[in-house]
């Protein structure tokens, strides 16, 4: 025991550890059942939950079969349609009261985590829960104005949510408040390692009178989510490895089951020139050295502007020696416990991959137990697994660059696409930087904010989907039903509105796909005969040489800005206006005039979709943009030839997009026509390109296609299922618009531009 005369010598900190008396007492020797219809069951089979930084067991918990799985899915299925049919206004009174009762019991939460998890207490008592109650608060508010902010929308049904270890609170409350809120009910399997906070929640519903089978929480290993993933629920939310993700895409594909994704990342740390230097490092701490780097949207790859790297490095390392690895209860503890040994394993595996492939590891040794000292890796080569993989440990990589551009390189030159964080003095450097960095979250001079008003989810490896605020809510509604199909749909008929008969049909013309602004035969030669015509079949090769095109012709679309397409779009609309004839016998009359409408709308509406500045934390400018896509696939429905492919190719472009399109197989004739039209009204070459042939073997061409960023399939079954399994592979999200009545004024609206675009949140601190 030191003598306090010593510890004036040398100022070292003594044991500070938070009091676990309460929580041990709600634990002792417990084995606790699953949460199904509002009482947990018996326990049957069960696993040891541990304390990772002394491997001590805290409780036995079930381990989930097919059979609980379902029972809990039942549940939640019998409880859907009362609580969905809930007023508003009702739902938003349990939402407050289990905000409110996890505020009381905010210490008990944050040790409980602590325990089962091994992060510091620090982290857990200050921001894991505080964060936690204040998602539920937000989502109470969303629930109570849900009416009015979502007319027409409709709750999903049963959302069955998978989560992770890293924050599992946190992440239980991001995916069960807004599911709640928008009328959803609830199947939650939380991760092995830590199933505890959610077993503490599955009381907290209870205490609060929440209606049976509202919440079901199932624990247990992979095995129990796979079962999850298989039951007849209508919407998997899943946040966990790409690997892990990919597989659940794979699985749901064709089962029609909405599905978000929320996986994996290698995010940059940007620091340029002229950034403030020791606020950069304080980033890093709160980056990677925030829950030991077990972090999805972890800044792992700082990048430095080379004339700064030295003495950055110099700050950097100076912190990082001062930072304290140790017992996660103890108040003054900054980096604890690894959250298994399995994980524990799997970081120093990568790390000896890394330094055998000639990194330099700084600090990051091995302790005894669970624990990993913070460290980076320096001199390390593009290639090298520590700057591909996520490593998901306390290790940053740290490399340098010259210029702006090759600092935007190196950022995305990675698979993935969660988050960034940037440093600059200058506004202008960083919000360029914002701008052209691939990523769904940037923060400007600052790191891992969260806030229930701010969309949070990513692009690319690192999946789609938002949780928090608006975007979120929406990801957990369906929109207004479109207008049935009319049935038959409307054949074909000659004549256009001012009776010119389309008659200069030439048959000696050669009918060709448009690629890059030029026509082009189909790379096999084949064609295919319908509307009397020999219709280019385009395969592969074509639907390569479109992608490359539409991908060359995005700077330029996009460089336009919305004012700049909606000028474009009002021409191409008068154009088509003007030679509406030369579409009569292709399409009927009634398509197209909805088709010429559409164009006007979308003209209106290309500098109108706007993004929203959100009032999520005091003294930040949180913004909330709509990015285009990128590349976008667009598969238009069969049975309508023109006002289908214009009601998707609009939206799809108005917002920036670039777009591959494939038209009605059997009626291709109006789209090719459109490509002649296109051509005259300034719409650049690339910007739209058209390859007709088989729809469903050109629509799994684009899902797997690493150039594509989106795809829409207007199908069903086999058809869709093919597209969605080979998208599980590239990760590109697939939208299968329902059927409708294309022509109808309302296939059109919003929801396609939101379709066509994803959610980017910048955040900016005031005076950083
Ligand atoms: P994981 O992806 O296996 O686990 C996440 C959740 O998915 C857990 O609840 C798990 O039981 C469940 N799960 C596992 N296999 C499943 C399946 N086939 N079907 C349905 N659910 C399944 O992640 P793991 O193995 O714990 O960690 C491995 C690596 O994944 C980490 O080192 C890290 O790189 C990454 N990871 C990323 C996270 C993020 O927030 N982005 C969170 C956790 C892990």
């Amino acid at each position: 025991m030191p003598k306090v005369s010593d510890i004036m010598e040398s100022m070292e900190y003594g044991p500070a550890p938070e009091d676990s008396s309460a929580v041990r007492d709600w634990l002792a020797g417990r084995t606790f059942g699953h949460f199904i219809a509002g009482r947990f069951t018996r326990p049957d089979q069960t696993f040891a939950t541990r304390d990772p930084s002394t491997g001590e067991v805290l409780a036995q918990v079930s381990q989930g079969s097919a059979r609980d799985v379902a029972k809990a899915v039942r549940a939640a299925r019998r409880a859907q349609r009362g609580w969905g049919a809930m007023p508003g206004h009702d739902r938003a009174r349990f939402l407050y009261a289990i905000a409110r009762t996890i505020q009381k019991r905010e210490r008990f939460l944050a040790v409980l985590e602590t325990l089962d998890n091994g992060k510091p207490i620090r982290e857990s008592r200050d921001i894991d829960v505080p964060l936690v109650v204040r998602h539920f608060y937000h989502h109470a508010g969303w629930a109570e104005i849900a009416e009015t902010e979502f007319p027409g929308h409709a709750p999903l049904g049963v959302c069955g949510q998978i989560i992770p270890w890293n924050f599992p609170l946190l992440m239980l409350a991001w995916k069960v408040a807004p599911a709640l809120a928008a009328g959803n009910t609830v199947v939650l399997k939380p991760a092995e390692y830590t199933p505890l906070t959610a077993l503490a929640f599955a009381e907290i519903c209870a205490h609060v009178g929440l209606p049976a089978g509202v919440i079901n929480i199932v624990t247990g290993d992979g095995e129990t989510g796979a079962a999850l993933v298989a039951s007849p629920v209508d919407k998997i939310a899943f946040t966990g490895s790409t690997e892990v993700g990919r597989g659940i895409a794979r699985a749901v594909a064709g089962s029609g089951k909405k599905l978000t994704l929320e996986l994996g990342g290698k995010s940059p740390f940007v620091v340029m020139d002229d950034a403030d230097l020791d606020a950069a490092v304080e980033g890093v701490v709160d980056s990677i050295w925030f829950n030991q780097g077990q972090v999805c949207c972890a800044g792992s790859r700082i990048l430095v502007a080379e004339s700064v790297a030295a003495r950055f490095e110099s700050l950097l390392r100076a912190r990082m020696d001062r930072l304290r690895v140790g017992a996660p209860l103890d108040k003054s503890t900054d980096i604890g416990a690894i959250v298994d040994p399995v994980q524990k394993d799997r970081i120093l595996g990568i790390l000896s991959r890394a330094t055998g492939a000639g990194a330099e590891l700084v600090g990051g040794q091995a302790q005894d137990g669970c624990f990993i000292a913070p460290g980076y890796l320096k001199n390390i080569a593009p290639a090298n697994p520590g700057m591909r993989e996520e490593i998901f440990g306390p290790i940053a990589t740290l490399s340098t660059f010259r210029t702006p551009d090759e600092a935007v390189d190196l950022a995305n030159n990675t698979a993935y696409g969660l988050a960034a964080s940037v440093w600059s003095e200058s506004a202008t450097v960083a919000t360029d930087l914002a701008a052209k960095i691939k990523a769904g979250v940037v923060w400007v001079n600052c790191a891992n904010i969260f806030a229930a008003a701010a969309p949070f989810g990513g692009v690319r490896d690192s999946g789609y989907g938002r949780e928090g605020g608006r975007e979120g809510m929406l990801d957990y509604h369906s929109p207004p039903i479109p207008k049935p199909l009319r049935d038959p749909l409307p054949a074909a008929i000659a004549a256009s509105p001012d009776g010119a008969a389309h008659e200069d049909k030439n048959i000696d013309r050669t009918v060709k796909l448009y690629i890059g602004g030029a026509q082009k035969r189909p790379d096999g030669g084949a064609s295919y005969a319908a509307q009397d015509e020999l219709i280019p079949l385009g395969g592969k090769k074509d639907i390569r040489n479109a992608v490359e095109a539409a991908a060359g012709a995005l700077g330029k679309w996009q460089g336009l800005g919305g004012h700049g397409r909606a000028q474009v779009l009002y021409f191409l609309a008068e154009n088509l206006a003007l030679r509406r004839s030369e579409f009569a016998g292709f399409a009927s009359v009634e398509q197209i005039e909805a088709a010429i409408r559409r164009c006007f709308y979308y003209a209106g509406f290309a500098d109108k979709f706007d993004g929203a500045t959100v009032a999520a934390k005091p003294g930040h400018l949180t913004h909330v943009q709509h990015d285009p896509h990128g590349v976008m696939g667009v598969i238009a429905p069969n049975g309508s030839p023109f006002a289908g492919f214009m009601s998707l190719v609009l939206p799809a472009i108005a917002m920036g997009n670039t777009v591959v399109a494939v038209p009605s197989q059997d009626k291709p004739m109006a789209a090719l026509t459109l490509a002649q039209v296109l051509a005259t009204s300034d719409v650049p070459g690339g910007v739209v390109n058209i390859v007709t042939g088989p729809r469903d073997g050109l629509a799994q061409a684009l899902a797997s296609h690493d150039g594509v960023n989106a795809v829409w399939h207007v199908a069903q079954g086999e058809a869709l299922a093919a597209t969605e399994r080979a998208a599980s592979e590239t990760l590109i999200p697939v939208w299968s618009p329902e059927p409708r009545d294309w022509a109808a004024p309302d296939a059109q609206g919003r929801d396609f531009l939101r379709r066509a675009t994803r959610a980017k949140t910048i955040w900016l601190p005031y005076g950083a």
